[in-house]
């Protein structure tokens, strides 16, 4: 039932974003911008295996940045990420987010199965743009993508 999955997020407060900064930096991912008001972050459990991975976004106004999705490492490949993905799109669009950006070095063919598509990473609205990934934690060679929410 791979294709079927859902999942569901439950949102990190503060004292438990040490979790969330562990499994990014397992990956050489970001971990230094994880608080602020515009920021949300969610961890996913799978009944029967446990935690499975965070994800999370920045809400702009209508513009918003997916980022922090990670599943955990020895539970790939089993569609977890493709869930996630699929909750916090719709959990974006349910707080008014319309276009959702991202950045990724590693995995730009992974969102690219999921409706995002690439984008000038010069022609993103400014707080998209002023944003600490965009800003000074991603590296010049990261790949900006987009998608619209309907
Ligand atoms: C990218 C990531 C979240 C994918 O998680 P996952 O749980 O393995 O994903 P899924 O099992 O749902 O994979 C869904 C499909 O995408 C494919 N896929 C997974 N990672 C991919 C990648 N980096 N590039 C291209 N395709 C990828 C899978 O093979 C699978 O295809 P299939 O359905 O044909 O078998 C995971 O590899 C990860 O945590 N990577 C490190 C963190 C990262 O790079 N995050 C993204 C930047 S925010």
């Amino acid at each position: 039932m791979r294709g079927g999955m859902s999942l569901t997020g439950v949102e990190l407060g503060r004292e438990d974003l040490g979790d969330l900064a562990q499994a990014l930096a397992a990956d050489g991912m970001p971990a230094d911008d994880l608080a602020g008001p515009d920021k949300r972050f969610f961890a996913f459990d799978d009944r029967e295996r446990g935690r499975i991975g965070f994800g999370g976004f920045e809400v702009h106004g209508g513009d918003g940045l997916l980022r922090s999705v990670v599943t955990v490492q020895g539970m790939r490949g089993r569609g977890y990420g493709r869930a996630m993905v699929a909750w916090l799109v719709r959990e974006a669009a349910s707080r008014g987010v319309r276009r959702l950006y991202l950045l990724t070095t590693d995995a730009a063919g992974f969102f690219g199965r999921y409706g995002f598509t690439a984008a000038d990473r010069h022609a993103v609205p400014p707080a998209i743009a002023r944003t600490e990934q965009f800003t000074t934690l991603c590296p010049a060679s990261a790949v900006c993508m987009v998608r619209e929410l309907s």
